[in-house]
């Protein structure tokens, strides 16, 4: 028997990934081990959206190399973003790697590997398909929750970004095969499912049959055993007020919207390659809190974009004021080379994107405790996950509106159960409750 390991970084398509290459793999007899020192197949499902990513994955590729002293016949595999960004370069990085798989090649993992044991050599397979999404199983999670990815690529090309230089062009999956996907997950008990696409807004228009989000949320609306359904990531460009009534009537859709604005400067937008403007923003959201009820927002944001000024900065703590985000992922912006924004003048210190980080930081976190603090006695339904990481005696689960809630362990509860809890207390990033 030979068994694997993989290291996922990045995003929850990765996750998505890796568990399709999990199921491949255990297809050929390959088993699980939790012990990377006793694998003999390492695979590591990487990202290359920010440097401080690629630094770190680089760093555990280095830790691995003694495994390989001690165990010849070890293979090491880069899959994911950075093997599709860095291809063969990797080898010169790392020479103690075997396989470097592209974005688009997840599905020949078995071969690849016989081809490593057969011939003794490298390999690199990073071919771009931008016509075909293969049709991949998942390995089951053990959990109540799966990945779905219902399409790949984007086609935005935001100027900062890398993620249409290796995920390639946007393709979907056709409506059918979503819901046949969903409709087995429910028969297997599985109760929470999240859509994932890097733009999940211009799902099926590659179709060009008039099929979009929309058509695909309303497809999903009723499917026995799901009671909820996320999806990510939404573009406010892409998002029509049509897909925002469909999301309003599902009765399993969450009542939770991830909608990175990146910034709340007009002029850093245009320079972003964003397509909107503030006020366009800001009226869409308004648009989304009219029509789902008791919708929780989070967001996206950059800090540091070449140019962006004080008064740009200014804009933006004054857009997280405006709109009272429950929650906003912060990122110093990272220069990515084949990418225009790289090649911008007038790049920000990096002193100044700490300092503007921090101030951005500091504004979210008391919006978000006086959120939380405003759901205290009130009564929300939760699917319970399991034990707290810190704490035995402690259980947790999420809202609809992905609210983590943490609660005394109780007799009789299981993960999966879906029960009541009366908000006790509200921090910056958990709540406490009572199970009723
Ligand atoms: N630098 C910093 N943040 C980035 N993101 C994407 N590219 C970069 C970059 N070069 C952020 C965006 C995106 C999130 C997933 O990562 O905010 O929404
Ligand atoms: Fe990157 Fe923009 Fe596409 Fe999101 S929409 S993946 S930020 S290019």
């Amino acid at each position: 028997m030979k068994s694997y390991y993989i290291y996922t970084y990045g995003c929850q398509m990765n996750e998505s990934d890796s568990e399709r290459l999990a199921h491949q793999l255990e297809s050929v007899g390959y088993i699980a081990t939790e012990e990377v020192n006793e694998a003999d197949l390492i695979i590591l499902n990487t990202c290359c959206v920010r440097e401080t990513a690629e630094n770190k994955i680089y760093g555990r590729i280095g830790e691995l190399k003694h495994l390989k002293e001690k165990n010849k016949n070890l293979i090491i595999a880069i899959t994911g973003c950075m093997a599709q960004k860095n291809q063969a370069d990797m080898f010169k990085r790392a020479p103690h790697i075997d396989i470097v798989l592209g974005t688009h090649n997840i599905q020949h993992i078995n071969e690849m590997v016989k081809e490593v044991q057969r011939t003794k050599k490298r390999q690199v397979n990073v071919e771009m398909d931008n016509t075909v999404l293969p049709e991949l199983a998942a390995k089951p999670n053990g959990t109540f929750f799966a990945w779905v990815p219902i399409m790949n690529g984007c086609n935005k090309f935001c100027t900062y970004c890398i993620v249409p230089h290796v995920r390639g062009r946007e393709i979907s999956r056709p409506v059918e095969a979503i819901v046949k996907e969903v409709r087995e997950l429910g028969e297997k008990g599985f109760k929470e499912i999240t859509l994932l696409g890097q733009n999940v807004n211009s799902y099926g228009l590659d179709f060009k049959d008039g099929t979009d989000f929309g058509t695909l949320v309303d497809a999903l609306d009723g499917i026995p055993g799901i009671e909820r359904i996320r999806y990510m990531t939404s573009h406010p460009q892409d998002m029509t007020k049509a897909m925002v009534d469909a999301l309003g009537r599902s009765s399993n859709i969450v009542t939770q919207l991830h909608l990175p604005v990146q910034s709340g400067s007009d002029n850093i937008l245009q320079r972003m390659n964003r397509h909107y403007s503030v006020e366009q923003y800001k009226d869409l959201l308004q648009y989304c809190r009219e029509k789902i009820d008791g919708v929780t927002i989070t967001t996206d944001i950059i800090v540091g974009f070449p140019g962006e000024t004080e008064e740009d900065f200014q804009q933006t703590l004054q857009l997280l004021k405006d709109v009272r985000y429950d929650m906003a992922f912060t990122f110093i912006y990272s220069k990515r080379s084949g990418t225009p924004a790289a090649e911008f003048e007038e790049q920000v210190p990096e002193e100044v994107k700490r300092v503007r980080l921090q101030a951005l930081m500091d504004v979210q976190n008391e919006i978000s405790l006086e959120l939380n603090q405003a759901m205290e006695g009130k009564v929300y339904d939760i699917i319970v996950e399991g034990p707290s990481r810190t704490d035995e005696n402690m259980w947790f689960g999420r809202t609809s509106g992905n609210k983590m809630v943490l609660f005394p362990k109780q007799d009789g509860l299981n993960v999966g159960d879906i029960v009541d809890v009366r908000i006790d207390k509200g921090q910056t990033w958990v709540l406490y409750g009572t199970v009723l």
